[in-house]
């Protein structure tokens, strides 16, 4: 029997061996993902693609993915994929869920008091020689401890973060789409997005880039947080309006924010956001652990797998595929 084809638009942190019994598998090895003419000329020819949230997979591409089983991407996020489309086709998507929400949950926590302590600024501040004294009031934060945290989609990873502030004795305010039993177990209380903005002394974000959660982050919303407040994101950076946010920031309409995530991604070196002290940027690396990033690239290849034999995905993110 022939083997199928496989296109795989990055190394990944794992070998890919498991995969050579079944399939001819070719591998994009540049640092930057492969432009939209590469990806369209592979997918006429392939079985599987195994894909990262950094390629765009949108509905010409799929389109032209005639022999196409199965999209495995190496994410838990889906939001350049098109997935109507896909399922339209009775196309599997794949994607990598539970693996990353330790680990992405420890990262928010670390922006969290990076930024709360200024450690940034701290750090710089040491090695431009400006260490003099001990001083009383020398790069002073924010307490986390008893403060109020508002977690903006209490999903798999708003919860851990939840768990996570519960050994801080915060005060846990959520706001979902809807109410939800495991509230009672993190001690966390639903409210409305509004008075989250109000009441919360940091503001975290856990949601999934959606049509409605676009921009849910722009001027109206900073000028309703408290001016101490810190807003962190490790979700999507379009969940935030840059522009807005470098005005609430410079104006100091919030105190500070952490992004491990921007507008566009990577953001521009030339971007005014780095022009401020108040504002922490990491490049994506909230799941970049080395044991969960394995986790990721294996759950990937075992969705890839399962779709290029005709079976269920075992993490499939449209299942309607099956009925
Ligand atoms: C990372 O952002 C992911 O969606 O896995």
């Amino acid at each position: 029997m022939s083997k199928f084809k496989v296109f795989v638009t990055r190394r990944l942190p794992i070998a890919l061996d498991r995969l050579d019994p079944i399939a001819d598998v070719e591998v994009w090895s540049e640092r930057q993902p492969p432009p939209d003419d590469v990806l369209l000329e592979k997918i006429g020819a392939i079985d599987g693609l195994l894909c990262l949230l950094t390629d765009q997979i949108d509905r010409h591409l799929i389109e032209a993915g005639t022999s196409l089983k199965v999209i495995s991407q190496m994410a838990v996020g889906y939001d350049n994929i098109d997935i109507p489309t896909a399922t339209a086709r009775h196309l599997p998507v794949g994607h990598t869920p539970d693996v990353l929400t330790d680990a992405t949950a420890d990262f928010a926590w670390t922006l969290l008091m990076t930024a709360a302590r200024r450690v940034v600024e701290a750090d710089r501040f040491v090695r431009a020689g400006q260490w003099q004294t001990w001083e009383p009031d020398l790069l002073l934060g924010a307490n986390i401890a008893g403060a109020t945290l508002g977690i903006v989609g209490l999903g798999r990873i708003g919860q851990a973060v939840a768990r996570r502030a519960k050994g801080f004795d915060m005060r846990i305010l959520y706001a979902d789409r809807q109410r939800l039993d495991i509230e009672q177990s993190l001690g966390a209380e639903c409210v409305t997005f509004d008075r989250l903005l109000q009441e919360s002394d940091f503001v975290t974000i856990h949601a999934p880039l959606t049509e409605d959660t676009y921009h849910l982050f722009s001027q109206p919303q900073f000028q309703c947080m408290k001016r101490s407040a810190i807003l962190i994101n490790t979700a999507r950076g379009q969940i935030v309006d840059s522009e807005a946010l470098y005005q609430a920031l410079k104006e100091r309409q919030i105190a500070a924010a952490a992004l491990d995530v921007t507008d566009p991604e990577p953001i521009a070196p030339q971007s005014l956001l780095l022009t401020l002290d108040n504002l922490m940027i990491t490049p994506h690396i909230a799941s970049a652990s080395r044991p969960t990033r394995e986790k990721m690239a294996s759950m990937a290849i075992a969705n890839l797998v399962a779709g290029l034999r005709g079976d269920r995905l075992p993490h499939c993110v449209n299942p309607e595929v099956y009925q």
